[in-house]
C-alpha cells in the first residue's frame, strides 16, 4: 500500500479514482465536502437527503462520476458528530470506508479529513490510524486458495489537506502515516502466521519466518535453540510439552539492536503452540480447528519486530518465542507427571492442555538473562479470559504497577486495548500441589488469573507483565481469522518507551 500527504486545495478538481469525503450527522457538511457539493449544485445535500443517509460512521453511500468533479467516484462516508467523535467513531469510519471502497474496484483514494475532529486525539493519531486501517484493510488471506479473488486492488492512499501546513507538520504527518504503515504491515504479519493451517505453519516454520526477517538486517540478529540445547538449558517444562509431537520445539530468540549497546533491553515472549490439541487431556472436537490459532503470541511478537525494524526506535528489544505443538501419543506427558522447569521449580502436570504456561516460564526464565527492562509476555493462555472479558479486551497482569499502566496508555492510544485484572497473592493457594513445588493448573475459578499466578512464580525479581489473548487474537464466525492484535498496543509500547530515554 503506497501511503502518502499530499495538499489538494480544490478537491473536486483533483483526478482520483475514488475521492473520500466525510458528512457529519444531520447531513453538515465538512468546507472540503462543502466545496464539493458546491461545484456539483447541491447533489451530495440532495444525495443525503434522499438516502437518509445519517452521518453516522460505519454508514456511506458512493455516487458516481458526479457532473463537475475531476475524481471518477466519490464516496460519502459517515463521520458522526461535527463537534467530534470518539476515537472508535473515527476508526469505525475508516475502516468501512477502505471495505465500502473493495467493493468499488478504485485502484487510489484520496481522504479529505481536514475538519473531521476526533475527542482526545489529534491529526498524527489520525493519519497514523489512516495509515493503518489502509494496510489492514488491504489484507487477503489466499495462500491455501487455489483461486483467490480476482480483481482490482486498492494500491494508493492519499491523505488530503485542504490547506498547506508548515513542513515541520507536513513531516510529522507524513511520519505519522508511515507509522501507521508499518503497524499495520506488521499486523498483517501476524495475521498470516495466526490464519495459516498447522501442516505448514509448524514449529519449524516460525523459527524460518525469524530467520527471514533478520536477514539482511543490520540491527536485527536471530538464533535458534533446538531441542538437544533447550534441553542443555534445563528447560524440562517446555519439552515436557512437546514430548508427544513429531515436529521438533523451537526456541526462537530476535534480538534488535537500536538503542545503547548496554542498554537494557525491553523482552517479548510470545506463545508458539502451532496446534493446541490438548495433549492426553484432549480437548473436546467442536471449535478445535481454532488451536491452530494458540500461536497468536509468537506471531505477534514476530509482527512487532517487523513493525519496529521498519521504524527503527532507539532502544533494544529482544523477542523471545517458544514454539512447539501439544499433542497425545505414547510419548506424550500424562496428567500427574511431575517435571522440573529451568527455573528449579517442579511442576505436577495435572492437566496436560494448561501447556501454554509449561512453555512460557522457561522462556521466560531464558528472558530474565538478559537482565530485561521489563518482560512482556503474550499468550493465547485461557479459555476464561474469554469468559471474562471477550474479544474486545486483552487481559492484562503485571507485577509493576508503573508497566501496567504503560501498557494500557498504549493500548488506548493505538485502540488495541487491554484491562488489567489481579494478581494478588491470595489466588497462588489454588497452584498448591501435593507433589511438587506448584500444579500447573488452579482448579476452576478463575482460571486467567492463576495461570498468571502460575507465570508470576518464574518473573520474580523482573518487571513483568502478561497479556492473555485468547479472546482478542482472533475472530470467530464467519469473519473467522487472526486480527494481528495486540501488534498495535506492543508497537506504540516501544516507541513510548523510545522516546522515553
Ligand atoms: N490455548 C488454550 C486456551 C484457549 C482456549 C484459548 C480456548 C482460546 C480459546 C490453553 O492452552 C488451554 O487449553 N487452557 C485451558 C486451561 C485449563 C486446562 C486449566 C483452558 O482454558 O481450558
Ligand atoms: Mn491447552
Ligand atoms: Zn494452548
Amino acid at each position: 500500500m503506497h501511503l502518502s500527504l499530499k495538499t489538494i486545495a480544490d478537491p473536486a478538481a483533483h483526478r482520483c479514482s475514488c475521492l473520500v469525503l466525510p458528512v457529519f450527522e444531520e447531513g453538515k457538511l465538512p468546507l472540503a465536502t462543502a466545496a464539493v457539493n458546491k461545484v456539483c449544485n447541491g447533489r451530495i445535500t440532495k444525495l443525503v437527503k434522499s438516502e437518509h443517509f445519517s452521518g453516522a460512521p460505519g454508514k456511506s453511500v458512493l455516487l458516481h462520476a458526479p457532473a463537475g468533479v475531476a475524481a471518477e467516484r466519490v464516496l460519502l462516508i459517515g463521520a458522526g458528530k461535527a463537534q467530534g467523535s470518539d476515537p472508535g467513531g473515527f476508526r469505525k469510519m475508516i475502516s468501512h470506508a477502505f471495505s465500502a471502497l473493495k467493493t468499488t474496484g478504485s485502484s487510489d483514494a484520496v481522504f479529505m479529513l481536514s475538519d473531521v475532529d476526533t475527542i482526545g486525539r489529534d491529526a498524527l493519531w489520525q493519519a497514523q490510524q489512516l495509515g493503518l486501517l489502509a494496510t489492514t484493510g488491504d489484507y487477503r488471506y489466499t495462500r491455501t486458495l487455489s483461486r483467490p479473488e480476482p480483481g482490482p486492488r486498492l494500491n494508493r492512499v492519499v491523505a488530503g489537506l485542504s490547506k498547506p501546513c508548515s513542513a515541520k507538520v507536513t513531516r510529522a504527518m507524513a511520519r505519522a502515516l508511515v507509522e501507521g504503515g508499518a503497524i499495520g504491515a506488521g499486523m498483517n504479519m501476524t495475521r498470516e502466521l495466526g490464519n495459516l493451517p498447522a501442516n505448514i505453519c509448524t514449529p519449524s516454520y516460525l523459527a524460518s519466518q525469524a530467520r527471514a526477517l533478520a536477514r539482511g538486517n543490520a540491527a536485527l540478529g536471530c538464533k535458534v535453540l533446538d531441542e538437544k540445547k533447550t534441553k542443555e538449558l534445563g528447560m524440562g517444562a517446555l519439552l515436557s510439552v512437546t514430548a508427544g509431537t513429531r515436529e521438533p520445539a523451537q526456541l526462537i530468540v530476535l534480538e534488535y539492536r537500536g538503542g545503547a549497546r548496554h542498554a537494557a533491553p525491553q523482552v517479548l515472549v510470545g506463545k508458539g503452540v502451532t496446534f493446541d490439541s490438548g495433549g492426553i487431556s484432549l480437548k473436546p472436537g467442536a471449535a478445535m480447528d481454532e488451536m491452530k490459532f494458540d500461536m497468536c503470541g509468537a506471531a505477534s511478537v514476530l509482527g512487532t519486530m517487523s513493525a519496529i525494524t521498519r521504524l527503527k526506535p532507539r532502544l533494544n528489544v529482544v523477542g523471545i518465542i517458544a514454539a512447539c505443538e501439544n499433542m497425545p501419543s505414547g510419548s506424550a506427558t500424562r496428567p500427574g507427571d511431575v517435571v522440573r522447569s529451568m527455573a528449579g521449580i517442579t511442576i505436577e502436570v495435572l492437566n496436560t492442555d494448561a501447556e501454554g504456561r509449561l512453555i512460557l516460564c522457561d522462556a521466560l526464565s531464558y528472558a530474565a538473562r538478559y537482565k530485561p527492562a521489563a518482560i512482556i509476555d503474550i499468550a493465547t493462555l485461557t479459555g476464561a479470559c474469554v469468559v471474562a472479558l471477550g474479544k474486545h479486551a486483552s487481559g492484562l497482569f503485571s507485577n509493576d504497577e508503573e508497566l501496567a499502566s504503560e501498557l494500557l496508555a498504549a493500548g488506548n492510544l493505538a485502540h488495541d486495548r487491554a484491562w488489567q485484572m489481579p494478581l494478588w497473592d491470595d489466588y497462588q493457594e489454588q497452584l498448591k500441589s501435593n507433589f511438587a513445588d506448584v500444579a500447573n493448573i488452579g482448579g476452576p475459578g478463575a482460571g486467567s488469573v492463576t495461570a498468571a499466578c502460575f507465570l508470576s512464580r518464574f518473573a520474580k525479581n523482573q518487571r513483568w507483565a502478561h497479556l492473555d489473548i485468547a479472546g482478542s487474537a482472533w475472530d470467530n464466525g464467519a469473519a473467522k481469522g487472526a486480527t494481528g492484535r495486540p501488534v498495535g498496543l506492543l508497537t506504540r509500547y516501544l516507541l513510548s518507551q523510545a522516546a522515553r530515554s
